[in-house]
């Protein structure tokens, strides 16, 4: 069920749905910018159940089929790939052989960049292995490798830096197509029996490897990726019967090889989206078309090539992520409203509602968006949506998220059931909601934006990765950024400990635990994404930190992640408050967190190039935040003793 290359597409749209004749078309227009010799073939899996159910899908693909470009083997430009091509036709038949059924095949290329094979040598395993002996027990039992003794050995008995061991293995992570890097797996773990979607390339993960790739000077992988997952976002999606709305970016896609229909001597390679349809738990990576346009405008900032940017489809791709982000719906709030499980914590950990994960994201991107979007009159309207946007998911998120030790005693003394305009407790937020842990958790100095806000509901957890990205996106404004700094300074100890960066704080415990996750065994408390400590946020970090000019944070927790990182094997995640072991189930070689890490020793070595993720406060919207400050009931009514307005 492979899709035909877009110029075979285009000969057969009769009674094709317009979005996707749309996109197609544009395919067909920029095909030839990509410089692949084989045609691209974005799949989807056979579904039995979707193929009776939509019959002109059906016929879509079949048709798509009949005019398709064979690809077969996807013969390469250059001849020095010509080895390449050869081993992945010899493989695919191989497995053909064997199975009789489609193979895996794109994420573990036989021949890496360097020309030897994609994975250690013999020796480098070898070398691995010696320097990880004496704790493969403790290793299999999750516990964390951190003797001092054997961090020596690594160092003495490696020749290799730190950062060369993470460049090797973030380039074996990289996935190909047609002979083209796209991408990065998630993971490269030969050790784990159960790779699940470990093996595809997903768009959040791929950001901090985009950027590590971008501040190395080498861009076309970045491109390419860029390119092709925007071919991915209008391609169908279903789950069951339904079809989620169009503009939305999988959250991750494989390069799977398969037989050529009709020649079982030959194979060809296609772009497997999944759109959550396939993921645990069905969730919808809200993230990924937000990390995309925020990718998008650091590629053009660090390549200094804004003609990937302003290519038609590029930019009707960027429009139609903020159109479906934009679309109105029954929200009084700015804020999106999302499910649980929509963002890097994808699964549920009771995040629903408006996360402040995504609302970061969201306000990077429409900032990124509006920065790239090239003037014409139909971008006039959405121009004049996103900037009203922006305006109030500021003032949403600064006035309304935002806590303190004054904030929190203000909320301590809130009056509740106010039925009016101009209610001060305008969320009727209870006043017992102020968890224990937080009263002597908030520090004298320094506040944090919360979770999440619903009526009636504040959550209070430190979520990392939001307010980082808040500091980054200028979505915080400057004084809030430096109180998140220094929060994070003041609790160190609870944040950073032994392996830095805290997912959210504190974790989910008991019946809290039991309700909100659904007794979910990979988010027990201190876990995963239940107060686990995730490596890769390290980037994120180090960008905040940067951009306030307090880089030093940044070194203090690169270094502790030094101690080790590798010598722990680059863990996904780590468990326990102070994060002492290796996660439960944390894959190992996890690709984020050698990017992340990466990514963080390349800023600090080059502080000024973290202008390409940063966006800076706009004049205009300080202005009209201001303006609405000063109109603010609540600032108001504690100045002067407004007169109450009722309904009734
Ligand atoms: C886990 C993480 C998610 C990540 C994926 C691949 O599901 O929760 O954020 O994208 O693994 O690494």
């Amino acid at each position: 069920m492979a899709m035909a290359s877009a110029e075979g597409c285009l000969h057969t749209l009769s009674g094709v749905p317009h979005s996707l004749h749309y996109r197609l078309s544009f395919f067909n227009y920029v095909s030839p910018v990509l410089s692949f010799s084989c045609g691209a073939n974005y799949g989807k899996r056979r579904d039995p159940k979707q193929m009776s159910w939509h019959g002109i899908s059906k016929l879509l693909k079949h048709q798509a089929r009949v005019h398709s470009i064979p690809t077969v083997g996807c013969i390469p430009r250059g001849s020095s790939k010509l080895i390449r091509s050869h081993s992945l036709i010899c493989k695919c038949q191989r497995t053909e052989s064997n199975s009789g059924l489609s193979v895996e095949s794109g994420t573990k290329p036989e021949f890496s960049h360097n020309g030897t094979n994609g994975r250690l040598t013999v020796e480098e395993s070898e070398a691995v292995r010696r320097l990880n002996n004496g704790n493969e027990d403790l290793a299999s039992n999750g516990m964390h490798m951190q003797s001092e003794a054997t961090r020596e050995k690594v160092q003495m008995g490696s020749s290799k830096s730190m950062e060369d061991e993470a460049w090797d293995l973030l380039r074996d992570s990289i996935a190909y197509y047609c002979n083209n890097p796209i991408g990065t797996i998630a993971a490269n773990d030969p050790s784990c029996p159960s790779i699940l979607n470990y093996d595809q390339v997903f768009i959040r993960d791929f950001v901090p490897s985009g950027i590590a790739f971008l501040l190395k000077g080498e861009f076309d992988i970045v491109r390419n990726f860029i390119l092709h997952t925007l071919q991915l976002q209008s391609w169908e999606k279903t789950m069951d019967s339904y079809s989620p709305g169009q503009g939305l970016m999988p959250a991750s896609f494989k390069v799977r090889t398969v037989p050529l229909e009709g020649d079982d001597s030959a194979t060809e390679e296609i772009l497997d989206p999944d759109f959550g349809e396939a993921a645990i738990g069905r969730v919808a990576p809200v993230d990924s078309g937000l990390w995309w346009i925020i990718l998008l405008r650091a590629y053009g900032k660090c390549s200094g090539d804004l003609s990937v940017q302003e290519r038609v489809d590029v930019q009707t791709g960027i429009k139609m992520i903020l159109k479906l982000c934009l679309a109105d719906g029954f929200d009084m709030f700015p804020t999106l409203l999302v499910t649980d499980g929509s963002c890097m914590i994808d699964r549920r950990m009771g995040i629903h509602g408006h996360p402040l994960e995504i609302q970061s994201l969201f306000y990077s991107a429409l900032l990124c968006a509006r920065e790239m979007l090239t003037p014409e009159d139909a971008s006039a309207d959405l121009l004049r949506a996103l900037n009203n946007r922006l305006i109030a998911l500021s003032f949403h998120i600064r006035e309304y998220y935002w806590i303190d030790m004054r904030k929190l005693n203000e909320i301590y003394r809130y009056t509740t059931e106010e039925y009016s305009y101009d209610a001060v407790n305008k969320f009727n937020i209870y006043p017992d909601q102020i968890p224990p842990w937080l009263v002597n958790w908030m520090p004298n100095r320094g506040g944090y934006l919360i979770g999440n806000l619903q009526p009636a509901h504040m959550d209070f957890r430190f979520f990392s990765l939001g307010n980082l990205w808040s500091i980054v996106s200028s979505l915080a404004t400057v004084d809030q950024s430096h109180a998140i700094l220094d929060l994070i300074e003041a609790k160190w100890a609870d944040l950073v400990a032994e392996m830095p960066f805290k997912i959210c704080y504190p974790a989910l415990e008991g019946q809290e635990w039991r309700i909100v996750t659904g007794s979910d065994p990979k988010n027990t408390p201190w876990s995963y994404h239940n107060g686990g400590s995730w490596p890769t946020l390290l980037w994120q970090l180090t960008v905040a930190c940067i951009k306030m000019n307090r880089p030093e944070i940044a070194e203090n927790a690169v270094r502790i992640a030094e101690r080790c990182i590798s010598n722990d094997r680059w863990p996904e995640y780590y468990d326990t408050k102070r994060a002492r072991f290796i996660g439960k189930q944390a894959r190992l070689f996890q690709t984020w967190s050698i990017a992340g890490y990466l990514v963080s020793k390349l800023l600090l070595s080059n502080p000024s190039a973290v202008r390409i993720l940063v966006n800076e406060e706009d004049v205009d919207l300080v202005n009209a935040f201001s303006c609405m400050i000063s109109s603010n009931p609540r600032r108001k009514r504690g100045r002067t003793a407004v007169e109450r307005r009722f309904i009734v």
